[in-house]
């Protein structure tokens, strides 16, 4: 038995138990989503007719009035029958790659800096994706899923590179720092998220990233310069230490392969790398104006909320600032 979902044009089955976002997901129609966590609000969709149950829907995510007026969120909420919802806000470039489970073997597992490894699994079937988006890996052994951006670019539909920071008495971190095997296999579903490549755009780029925020943007670094070598495209990798910088053998030469790329890395609390302090100030000072370019960031709150500001601080058009938060998760 399954319930039948409308929104707009888009009519999907969904099994009981099964939350709205995922359905529609599945069936390989697009709705907005982020997070997939209950806390982001991206997904928040009204309902025409129909129940659900809201199940773990925060009230910092999904208010009190909006709750009367309506609204779910499509990550949280299972439906109890048939529901129609309005018509979903759809972005211009939305992936609608299918959302699906695989398996996958981990085939190597390295350090690449200061409590970060990088881990390639590699799927059974491939998985289609956009440059930018995330999957929820299963932690074996367990139930419980763990979101980690795609750092390699679609083209490679059956290897995953996840780059994986240590998170103290996490249940992930535990596995992948002190178990993880080389062969294990590995439950993967995915993908999930609206931050994406746009494969048509030909602006320049401008791409700022925090940590092991530097990950969805090494993929879409990597689509982009494929597609078209020359194109002009900034980086900005912002770490705390020197110890904390990766993968920059890798990304300088890339910079002597393609001349319009740009790669800066930006230490904030020691000497060391291209430049002291944060990269929101680095690009600021390089540049003058960004009213052409389209941006990336990806990185903490605080991270992506200085991004954007720095962003339109130089004139970039809302409209083409794409953003991923994360949230460490153990
Ligand atoms: Fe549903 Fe973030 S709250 S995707």
């Amino acid at each position: 038995m399954s319930y039948t979902l409308t929104a707009g044009t888009g009519v999907v089955p969904c099994e009981p138990g099964r939350t709205v976002l995922e359905a529609f997901l599945r069936n390989g129609n697009w709705m907005p989503n982020s997070c997939n966590q209950g806390t982001c609000g991206t997904c928040k969709i009204k309902v025409l007719d129909g129940e659900l149950d809201h199940r773990n829907s925060p009230e910092a995510t999904l208010t009190a009035d909006e709750l009367a007026d309506g609204f779910v969120l499509a990550c949280q909420a299972t439906p109890r029958g048939d529901v129609v919802f309005e018509t979903p806000a759809t972005e211009e470039s939305a992936a609608t790659h299918a959302l699906r489970d695989v398996v996958a073997t981990v085939t190597e597992v390295r350090d690449i800096a200061a409590g970060t490894r990088k881990v390639l699994l590699t799927a059974d079937e491939p998985l289609e994706f956009s440059a930018g988006q995330y999957v929820e890996v299963t932690v074996p052994g367990t139930e419980i899923r763990r979101q980690y951006s795609l750092a390699n670019p679609p083209c490679e539909t059956k290897q995953l590179e996840l780059h994986i920071r240590r998170q103290p008495g996490g249940v992930a971190s535990e596995w992948v720092f002190e178990r993880i095997d080389v062969g294990e296999r590995v439950a993967v579903t995915g993908p999930y998220g609206d931050f994406t490549f746009d494969p048509e755009g030909t602006t320049p780029i401008a791409l700022l990233g925090g940590g092991t925020g530097l990950a969805p943007l090494e993929a879409i670094v990597r689509q982009a310069l494929s597609l078209a070598p020359d194109r002009q495209i900034l980086l900005y990798h912002g770490v705390r230490t020197c110890a904390d910088l990766y993968d920059v053998d890798f990304l300088r030469e890339l910079e002597t392969r393609h001349p319009g790329f740009r790669y800066v890395t930006c230490v904030s609390r020691e000497s060391g790398g291209d430049r002291a302090g944060y990269v929101t100030d680095a690009f600021l000072e390089d540049v003058a104006s960004a009213k052409e370019f389209t941006g990336y960031i990806c990185g903490s709150e605080a991270f992506v909320e200085a991004s954007v500001k720095a962003f339109k601080r130089r004139r970039m058009s809302p409209r083409r600032i794409r953003r991923e938060r994360f949230t460490p998760a153990g």
